[in-house]
């Protein structure tokens, strides 16, 4: 009996989203090169794209586009419940209990997945998250405001400013890379929740569950801490040596899929060198730390295939652009839901429950022994 530690090599379903190229360090959705998306496109765009499977034409685009903006503003029954959250929470729990309101307000007592609830939860994520930002900052929240792009505004509502075009660029760019990528954890769990023919939002926050951990959607704001630690570029090689020989990870390096450097984290350095060259002071500082420890830790590493990922340069970028570390897996989800979402309709299209098997290797047939005679 072969079992597969952690489902490592086992395709779970075919899949036209979203294609890894392991080896090569090349991601490709729906055909387009990761490189090309995030050079061109936008969220808006590249979600349609993951969601329906083209690029959309003008009037798909301004449809979709207008449907998003519409539906940003979060309800009465929202706005309480995240005043009434403590402020030390786990931003990933407030989330998720959010995405757990939505779905009761929507009264979701049988299987469906309608185009509203794919809108409203793609774009009140972020007035989610910026909400309790806000209010954990002591700050009043900030409205939507539909003159500005999904990225743009997300960045408005967190800093109460309307972002340059250098962060407005970098906020779409680090959303499309961390929009889908094939059979994740958290995508896994969304699946497996909606293979039950349970409902939209169930699925999406086990998503969320998922992605809260360090291993995955969590190492982003490990990441950050990691640099905060090491405070100076010249501590970096005797922290991961340190690191290493006590058998700890060096967290946003190594990946299941990659063998290589992740291509998301090659375009995420440029943009964390941008804004950290702009914006100076601690960030800069944060992101010297980081280039050593990508030095350093390759040079230890990389033989192996281990590479820095996705979180490892995001969380320049996330901090950069005006969130605290502890919100970085919260802007990971805010686009990988496109991702939960567009695997979700493809796998339910030609539904099968998952529900693979355990092999037992207990005991059986042992005698009961009543308890008080045990
Ligand atoms: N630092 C040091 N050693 C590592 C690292 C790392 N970051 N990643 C893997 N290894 C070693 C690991 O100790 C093990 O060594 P040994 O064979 O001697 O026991 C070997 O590499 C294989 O590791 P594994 O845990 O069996 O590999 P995996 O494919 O199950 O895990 C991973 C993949 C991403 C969980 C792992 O690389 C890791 O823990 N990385 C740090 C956390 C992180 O950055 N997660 C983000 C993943 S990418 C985006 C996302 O999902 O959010």
């Amino acid at each position: 009996m072969e079992i597969k530690k952690g489902l490592e090599d086992v395709y779970v379903k075919e899949t036209e989203i979203t294609y890894i190229d392991g080896e090569l360090g090349r991601l490709y959705y729906r055909g387009y090169s990761i490189y090309d998306l995030a050079e061109f496109s936008n969220f808006e765009e590249t979600s349609y794209l993951i969601l329906y499977g083209k690029l959309p034409n003008i009037f798909e685009y301004e449809n979709f586009v207008r449907s998003l903006k519409e539906s940003r503003s979060i309800s009465n029954g929202l706005r309480e419940f995240l005043k009434s959250v403590k402020k030390d929470a786990n931003p990933m729990d407030v989330l998720r209990t959010a995405v757990s309101i939505m779905g009761l307000e929507e009264n979701t007592h049988v299987y469906s997945i309608s185009d509203q609830s794919i809108v409203n939860l793609i774009s009140k994520f972020p007035t989610i998250v910026a909400y309790y930002i806000r209010l954990k900052r002591d700050l009043e929240p900030v409205e939507p405001d539909p003159e500005l792009s999904h990225a743009s505004n997300f960045l408005y509502m967190v800093n109460g400013s309307k972002p340059s075009e250098e962060e407005s660029k970098a906020m779409d760019v680090a959303m499309i890379l961390h929009m889908d990528h094939e059979m994740n954890a958290s995508t896994f769990a969304s699946l497996v929740v909606a293979s039950t023919l349970s409902d939209l939002y169930s699925s999406i926050i086990a998503g969320i569950s998922a992605l809260k951990g360090p291993l995955h959607g969590g190492a982003n704001y490990e990441a950050l801490k990691m640099f905060r630690e090491i405070g100076d570029v010249d501590n970096v090689e005797k922290y991961i040596l340190t690191k290493l020989s006590n058998k700890q990870r060096i967290m946003g390096f190594g990946h299941r899929v990659y063998k290589t450097y992740d291509p998301r984290a090659r375009i995420l350095k440029t943009y964390a060198k941008l804004l950290a060259e702009k914006k100076g002071g601690e960030i800069k500082k944060l992101y010297d730390i980081a280039e050593k420890v990508e030095e350093i830790g390759i040079k230890y590493l990389g033989s192996r295939g281990i590479y820095p990922n996705v979180d490892f340069y995001s969380s320049i970028v996330f901090y950069s652009l005006g969130f605290e570390p502890e919100f970085f897996p919260t802007v990971f989800a805010s686009a990988r839901v496109t991702g939960w979402i567009a695997h979700i309709l493809e796998y339910v299209k030609d539904n099968k429950i998952i529900r693979p098997k355990a092999y037992y290797k207990g005991e059986v047939g042992r005698k009961y022994i009543p308890l008080d005679s045990r």
